[in-house]
Formats: C-alpha cells, sequence, structure tokens
C-alpha cells in the first residue's frame, strides 16, 4: 500500500482524538476505580460536546463567566450550581437512575433547596401553615409497603410555599411557616391541614435566572407540595404531589412533574363540612389525596 498523505479534515480529526485519548489516559493511574470511571467518561463525553458544537473560544469564555459568576452568588443559603442542574434536568435525572422503578411504589422527584431539618412535629389532623396566607386544604393518605402492608410511625415530613409563592425560609427573619412532620398512625394513615399549592418562580436573579430568560423559558414550577416519607426498612422517598389542571404541569422550570404524582385537589365551597369539624367561616377549602407505597430499603 502506498504511503498517502492524510487530508486536512483527516489530520484534524486525528490531532482532537489524540487529545481525548491522551486526557482519558491521564486518570489510569488513578487508584480509585469509580472515580477513574468517571473522569474518564467526563472526559469523552465534554470533548464529544466541544467537537459536535465546535465550540467558539468566546464561548468557552462565556461559559467560564457564567460559572465564575454562579459561584460567586453561591453561599449557604443559595446554591447556584444546583439550580443549574435542576434546568438542565440533571438533576431529575440522578433521582431517576437512583429510584429505578419497583412494582407500585410511588414515584420520586427533585428535592429542592428549600427543606429544613428541624420542622416543626404535628399530630395526625395539625395544621403546617402557621399561619402562612393561602387557601386551606385537607390532604389524606396511607403509607404502605409494596406488598399493601401498612406502615405506622411513618416519618412524613411535608413542606410547602405560601400563596404567594414563597417558603419561610425565603425570608431572613427566621419565621417558620408551611412546613412540618407527622407520623402515620397504626393503620398506616395520615392527615393534615396544608395549603392549596400554588406555582412560584425557582431563583432567577443570578445566572442561571439570565440564562433562562436567554433561551426563551420560563423559571415558573407547578404547583405542588413536598413529601419526603421514610419508614424502618424501606427505601425513603422524596416527592412532591401536583395539583391536576395546573398549567405548568407540560412546562416545569426542573422537569419534576411525573404523570402518577398528580393529583386532584377537589374544591369545596364555602360552607362544606370539614373532615374534622374545623371552622373555616366563610373561606372555601380544597382536598386532596396522596397514598403512599415506598419499596423495601435494600432495592
Ligand atoms: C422546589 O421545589 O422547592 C425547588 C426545586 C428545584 C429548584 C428550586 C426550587
Ligand atoms: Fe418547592
Amino acid at each position: 500500500m502506498t504511503n498517502q498523505k492524510q487530508s486536512a479534515p483527516d489530520a484534524q480529526a486525528a490531532i482532537e482524538e489524540e487529545l481525548i485519548q491522551t486526557v482519558v489516559d491521564s486518570f489510569a493511574t488513578c487508584r480509585d476505580d469509580r472515580l477513574k470511571e468517571l473522569m474518564q467518561s467526563l472526559t469523552k463525553h465534554l470533548h464529544a460536546f466541544i467537537r459536535d458544537v465546535r465550540l467558539t473560544e468566546d464561548e468557552w469564555n462565556g461559559a467560564i463567566e457564567f460559572l465564575t459568576e454562579a459561584g460567586h452568588i453561591t453561599d449557604d443559603k443559595r446554591q447556584e450550581f444546583i439550580l443549574l442542574s435542576d434546568v438542565f434536568g440533571a438533576s431529575m435525572q440522578t433521582i431517576n437512575v437512583n429510584n429505578e422503578v419497583h412494582d407500585n411504589a410511588t414515584e420520586a422527584t427533585v428535592f429542592g433547596p428549600f427543606f429544613v431539618d428541624d420542622a416543626p412535629q404535628i399530630e395526625i389532623g395539625g395544621d403546617i401553615s402557621g399561619g402562612a396566607q393561602g387557601q386551606a386544604c385537607w390532604v389524606e393518605g396511607t403509607v404502605k409497603d409494596t406488598e399493601g402492608n401498612p406502615l405506622p410511625g411513618a416519618r412524613i415530613e411535608v413542606w410547602e410555599a405560601d400563596d404567594e409563592g414563597f417558603y419561610d425560609v425565603q425570608h431572613s427573619d427566621g419565621r417558620v411557616y408551611g412546613r412540618a412532620h407527622l407520623f402515620s398512625d397504626e393503620n398506616g394513615k395520615y392527615n393534615f391541614w396544608g395549603l392549596t399549592p400554588t406555582p412560584y418562580p425557582i431563583p432567577h436573579d443570578g445566572p442561571v435566572g439570565r440564562l433562562l430568560e436567554s433561551v426563551g423559558r420560563s423559571p415558573m414550577r407547578a404547583s405542588h407540595l413536598h413529601f419526603m416519607v421514610s419508614a424502618e426498612r424501606q427505601r425513603t422517598l422524596v416527592t412532591h404531589i401536583f395539583v391536576t389542571g395546573d398549567e405548568l404541569l407540560t412546562h416545569d422550570s426542573v422537569f419534576g412533574v411525573k404523570q402518577s404524582l398528580i393529583k386532584d385537589f377537589v374544591q369545596q365551597p364555602a360552607g362544606t363540612p370539614t373532615p374534622d369539624g374545623r371552622n373555616l367561616g366563610d373561606a372555601s377549602w380544597a382536598r386532596t389525596e396522596f397514598d403512599i407505597v415506598l419499596p423495601p430499603a435494600a432495592v
């Protein structure tokens, strides 16, 4: 065979591919096999992206500036990198990968930044709203395992925004509202008063907000109520329920909506008797049901 000179495109591809191989090989001595796998795969995907879009140097600089700004706005209260992961669906995909479908187990969704560890405890039938504004909503259901056995004493953490779209922790005065924990009863049942969820935007006054704006996407999240449910020997579930009919269901900014988590929040006209006899005066209220199924922990 004659020793032919490479064409310019072939020579270009060879240079690019050689660099990828060199970088991949640079991780070969890593003694942690998992870290090696992560770094080598990330290298291949990152270089594939750069080559695919033929990234310009201006674009590379823009990306560095963006990440620098995300770093500057991040502190112990604001986590811009998680928001970035959220709006790419990367948070949701990580949840999908780590919560494999298991029989009839309730589906998981994003955790979000507004959970706090030490929310007040309420009794079954108590009120999580802490005086926050919004329509009262009766939430009830059961916690069971995948065989249908009730799970008594399951710890149920719930948290939500007020009807202006703010969580308590978004105020700087330490107020606590819209969150609590309770435990399921001996039959796995629970119920509480909360607020009918309303839509709100993810924090969008930083680089992630500007990114959404420049691509014509909204920062709004579909209305939801967060749950984290744990019970002995069961896999902990982090999820939310969404509201049937909410027009944001199809374009939630963090891709958190799953069909099975959309629930009817049935409106009750003022004067409709409440399940526990609570007097809501001349206010309408709503009610919803959410039955929770936890898979075994080892799965
Ligand atoms: C939330 O639902 O609380 C949330 C989720 C992702 C980003 C921001 C907020
Ligand atoms: Fe939320």
